[in-house]
């Protein structure tokens, strides 16, 4: 593929390759669903700001995007206002008081397979209803039931399936089989086409009672009686005190530069922004100037640079509530230019060297889902939300009509054990009552040098996504590429263990690949990398809004 190269080109002009999704000069959204990015925009034309329309967008998302939007998973949101403050809410799960380090290990200390994925006990305490609640007392305008009254008639009367969406309800229809409150409500036809009307009544009845009696009603009303229910049902072990106690919090971002360009990312319990900083941060100590886009000059450091990353990611990072994280050591600069300073082009260090762990086979799958929304004031909100697993857990809620996540498997679940990821983790990631486990998910906003709004970025992808959201700034900031062809660019990855690249398939020439061979990488082919729903800002306030062309994504912005 051939790319536009123009440095440094957003302070300058914008190069297009392909055209942005929607352009609009007041506001923009991208989600993963049209139905989702419609509520969005519908919100931001009645007035709404851009954190209002997030939370509907997200309400609409548990309806139309089953898969990963939810009421019973987690996720984080970072909130830039038009004034240029940041800040940043994690509504990630926690475990369980219940929960303990060996949760998951039988009597000879062996993992139990699939237990914290595909078992009632791989569900932590939901957040994300919290965390819509926390970002509408802070910032809302529009009353909460105004937000959630869109999603409640998606799910009463009904929304048209895409074929991505009946694809996926038919392609999950043996894990739904496996749970009877599933079953009803995601295998009502034995097999969904593109244009079947898919109403959700049960789910319609809890998102009223939630626009009623507001986010605690999930936590202490009806809808936590009927978790308790689903825990009895299914032998797990949610209490209604863990939902009582559950809070989502407002956490400062992780804040770093690079080449002029501030980024805000999310904090652990993610790894995301510590994880990118320390990426760019590496890079920063070379120059892209005149490399070639995905040649091995461009690959090799960028793939050296994650390979660190990850590596301290597994030994370093945990919940912050539990653990102590050297945070503001892992994100400097001097950090950073140590941390590469072994880097020789001709002579890699295999990770094997360079930290322990086991080779495992990975893959990935789209289960999660980030969306962006900008206003026309310039008030910022990126969004990534999960239930981890596809269809997380496949467990419905009796009667309320919602899936339960199965996040539980991002805790280190054993030493060295790769999780569905295949990440491996340590003590600052071991499962405890009450922690939240490690999260990839890095929904991130990059004011340009004037200290412009610049960048909403975002992805899904599991381990993927904190290497996907730091390509596409780097497509942008280093080549040049406007937002659409920064994300729709092939993409590569690498994350410490496996000791392998992956990379997407057609995205890259023999002659690179060949390159890369020689120096001594392992290569490993995926048909596809992340979502990256994504804005662009130009300096005169013009947004792009990019829905990755990898999915049936979906960009709107007037
Ligand atoms: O929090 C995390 O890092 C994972 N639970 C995210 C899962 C995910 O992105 C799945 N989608 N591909």
């Amino acid at each position: 593929m051939i790319k536009p190269i123009l440095v440094h080109a957003m302070a300058l002009s914008i190069a297009f390759g392909s055209f942005p999704d929607a352009i609009g000069k007041n506001g923009a959204v991208s989600s993963s669903s049209s139905h989702a990015s419609q509520v969005g925009i519908d919100i931001l034309k009645s007035g709404g700001n851009a954190i209002d329309a997030a939370i509907a967008v997200g309400f609409a998302l548990s309806v139309t995007f089953p898969n990963a939007g939810n009421l019973g998973g987690g996720g984080f949101m970072v909130v830039r206002t038009a004034d240029g403050d940041v800040s940043t809410i994690d509504f990630r799960e926690v475990a369980p008081k219940s929960a303990h380090r060996d949760m998951y290990l039988d009597e000879n200390g062996d993992v139990v397979s699939g237990m914290s994925l595909y078992t009632t006990h791989a569900a932590g305490v939901p957040g994300t209803v919290a965390g819509f609640g926390a970002a509408h007392e802070k910032y809302g305008t529009k009353s909460w039931n105004y937000m959630i009254r869109p999603a409640i008639k998606l799910a009463s009367n009904g929304f048209k399936l895409s074929y991505r969406d009946a694809m996926y309800l038919n392609g999950s229809r043996s894990y739904f089989l496996r749970d009877k409150e599933a079953a009803k409500i995601f295998t009502e036809k034995d097999s969904y086409s593109v244009g079947d009307l898919f109403i959700q009544r049960d789910l319609a009845r809890t998102l009223r009672r939630i626009s009623i009696g507001g986010a605690e009603e999930f936590y202490t009303g009806i809808t936590s009686d009927m978790i308790q229910r689903c825990m009895t049902r299914t032998g797990g072990v949610i209490t209604k005190d863990d939902l009582a106690n559950y809070k989502a919090v407002e956490r400062d971002p992780i804040e770093f530069d690079y080449r002029g360009y501030t980024f805000y990312s999310m904090p652990p319990a993610s790894s995301g922004g510590i994880c990118m900083a320390e990426i760019l941060n590496q890079l920063e100590t070379i120059s892209f100037d005149s490399v070639g886009y995905h040649s091995a000059e461009h690959i090799q450091p960028f793939v050296e640079a994650e390979r660190r990353a990850y590596a301290d990611r597994a030994e370093y990072l945990g919940d912050t509530d539990f653990v102590s994280v050297p945070i503001s050591t892992l994100t400097s600069d001097s950090y950073a230019i140590e941390r590469f300073s072994d880097y020789n082009p001709n002579a890699i260090i295999p990770s094997s060297q360079m930290g322990p762990g086991e080779l495992v086979n990975f893959y990935e799958s789209d289960e999660t889902t980030h969306y962006s929304v900008v206003d026309k004031w310039g008030n910022a909100v990126s969004v990534t939300v999960t239930l981890n697993g596809k269809y997380g857990n496949g467990i419905v809620v009796d009667g309320a009509g919602f899936l339960l996540n199965n996040e539980m498997d991002d805790f280190s679940i054993k030493p060295g054990h790769p999780n569905k990821y295949g990440l491996v983790g340590k003590e600052a990631n071991a499962v405890a009552p009450f922690k939240r486990m490690l999260s990839s998910m890095t929904p991130t906003i990059v004011d340009g040098p004037d200290d412009n709004l610049a960048l909403v970025l975002g992805s899904p992808g599991g381990s993927t996504i904190i290497t996907t959201v730091a390509q596409i700034a780097v497509n942008v900031i280093d080549f040049g590429m406007n937002i659409q062809d920064a994300v729709d660019s092939p993409r590569f990855h690498h994350q410490w263990l496996p000791d392998v690249v992956f990379y997407e398939s057609n995205g890259f020439s023999e002659e690179t690949l060949g390159r890369l061979h020689g120096n001594g990488y392992q290569f490993s082919e995926k048909s596809s990398i992340g979502e990256a729903n994504c804005i662009q800002i130009t300096p005169s306030g013009i947004k792009f809004a990019a829905a990755d062309s990898r999915r049936a994504a979906s960009a709107l912005a007037y």
